[in-house]
This record gives C-alpha cells, structure tokens and sequence, in this order.
C-alpha cells in the first residue's frame, strides 16, 4: 500500500474485511508485543502483576472455591494467569497464537516445575480436549472475534468442560465499545515500537457501524524510509447485557452471572470491561 491507498480507502470498511485483528501471531510483533506484557508500565496487553494477582485470587477463591482442578486459559499470552493458578495447585493448559508468548509461557512453566501446557494454534481451530473443571476466556478478547468465530469458541469451550465446569468471560461493556468506534483519529511516530523495529509513522482510524455495532480500528504504519504503508485492521462487536446472556445460554451454558470484574467487586481501573461466570449444563 501507499499514501494514495489512504487517501482513497472506504469511509466504512465491511467489519472484519481489513483484517481479523493485530498480528499478534506474526514472530517478530508477537516479540515485540511480549515486551508490552511484561512490562510493569501499564495494562494494556496484559495487566501488572499485582492486577492479575488480585483476579487469579477472585478466580481461586470465589469461582473454584479454592479447589484445585483443571482449567483452560483461551487466548492465555504469556502465561501470567495460568502460572499462577498452577502455582494454587490448579492443572493449566492455556492455548495461543502468539509464538513468543508461548515460548516465554513454555519456558516459565518448565523453569518453574509448573503442571501447564502450552498450545500454539488458533483458537477457532485449535483442539481443547476436555474434562476441565473451568475454562477462561478474558480481557475482552471475545468481542475481536466475529460473532460465528465466538460461538464457536464457546460452543468448543462448553464441549471441552466438565459438566458442571465453570466458564469464566471478561468481555468489554457495550460502552466501551461504542466509545472507541466513535473516538476518531489520532498519529504517533517510533523510531522503533511495537508495528515496527524501523522507524515508522502511524495512523490509527477509528470508526463505528451504528447498524452493526461494531468498532474498527484501522492503523496505517508507514515506514518513515520508503514511505511503504502496511494497513492492520481490528473490529470489536459490541454486546448488550442481555445479548451477552442470550450468547451464554445459546452455547449450552446455565446459572448465568454478570460480576463487576475479575476482581469480583467494582474496579475503576478496569471499567471497560466486567465478568461473566456460567456453568455446563
Ligand atoms: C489482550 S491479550 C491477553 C493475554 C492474556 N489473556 C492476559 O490477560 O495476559 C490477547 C491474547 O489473545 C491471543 N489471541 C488473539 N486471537 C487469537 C486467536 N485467533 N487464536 C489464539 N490466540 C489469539 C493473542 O495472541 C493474545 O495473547
């Protein structure tokens, strides 16, 4: 792509047309990006430590009532939650598509001694195995999947559970959504970041398909020596409560309960996003 591209792109690109999601599984972004879920600096693709301490507790003590079992982390990056909860005695298998972050999740568990499995696959493709006590599936990770890639999902989720297992959602409120549909343009430029170890110039689009309710976020990376332009595209369905309930239910799920966070109570620092815990029927 070019500049020309930009000046010419759609007003309204078709949700999901430009692009599943940012390229957390091409090799060298997922390096780059395992930097960002390290770092102790912010939450963005992972939270800090102490955030995640606090939900792996919610998670132990309040949904598993501190009983040890097997769980499912969909979507797992680094490992950060499912080494901790393995750590509480539970037995892990997290699956992902980002290879840095499975190598570092590999390579902590096995340092460690800790009872994890890594799985590098697509989530939509991978296969979950079965007879968990809990699966997971947080950060609001579900709303950047097409609404057919999410049922899916779940439907692999509820197959691969326990019956009676218990299914932990952190999805992203309705608002939130609607908000960064509607939160428009915005350029920054990296001598080296996260879309490029060049320097580059970065355009990011925001746009909201009212009919639809979905956001996308489009970011032009343009490399600041030859002006080549790389196009990343992100949509993120926005669900109501009820919509979030008819989706659970739908999927073979019953005893359907909404929480704050992962926290279990109200978090300010998390509001874009809340829990939901539902158990195989
Ligand atoms: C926001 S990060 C959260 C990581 C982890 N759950 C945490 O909270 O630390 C989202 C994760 O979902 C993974 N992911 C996104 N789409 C995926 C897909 N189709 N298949 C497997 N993993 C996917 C990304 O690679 C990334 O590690």
């Amino acid at each position: 792509m070019n500049l020309l591209d930009i000046v010419n792109r759609t007003a309204m690109p078709e949700p999901w047309s430009e692009g599943d999601n940012i390229p957390w599984n091409d090799p060298e972004f997922s390096e780059r990006m395992l930097k960002e879920h390290l770092t102790q600096d912010h939450d963005a693709a992972s939270r800090r430590f102490e955030k995640i301490d606090r939900h792996v507790a919610w998670i132990h003590q309040h949904v598993l009532s501190g009983q040890p079992t097997n769980i499912l982390d969909l979507g797992c990056g680094p490992g950060l939650y499912a080494s901790r909860l393995a750590k509480l005695g539970h037995v892990c298998t997290g699956i992902d598509y980002s290879p840095a972050s499975i190598a570092y999740a590999r390579a902590q568990a096995q340092q460690a001694g800790l009872r994890c499995t890594y799985v590098h696959q697509d989530l939509r493709l991978a296969e979950y195995g079965n007879g968990y006590g809990m699966a997971m599936f947080i950060f609001g990770e579900m709303n950047v999947f097409k609404p057919d890639h999410v049922k899916l999902i779940l439907q692999k989720a509820h197959d691969a559970l326990a019956p009676g297992g218990t299914l932990v959602l952190e999805p992203h409120t309705y608002a939130v959504v609607e908000a960064q549909g509607k939160s428009g343009n915005s350029w920054f430029a990296d001598p080296a970041g996260l879309f490029s170890a060049c320097p580059y110039v970065g355009m990011e689009e925001n746009v909201w398909d009212a009919e639809r309710r979905v956001a996308t976020t489009r970011y032009y990376i343009v490399d600041a020596q030859t002006a080549e332009v790389t196009r990343y595209a992100q949509s993120i369905q926005a669900y109501t409560d009820d919509e979030y309930r008819a989706l659970v239910t739908e999927c073979g799920f019953e005893a359907v309960a909404f929480h704050p966070s992962l926290c279990g109570e109200p978090d300010e620092s998390q509001r874009s996003f809340f829990a939901i815990t539902a158990r195989r029927t």
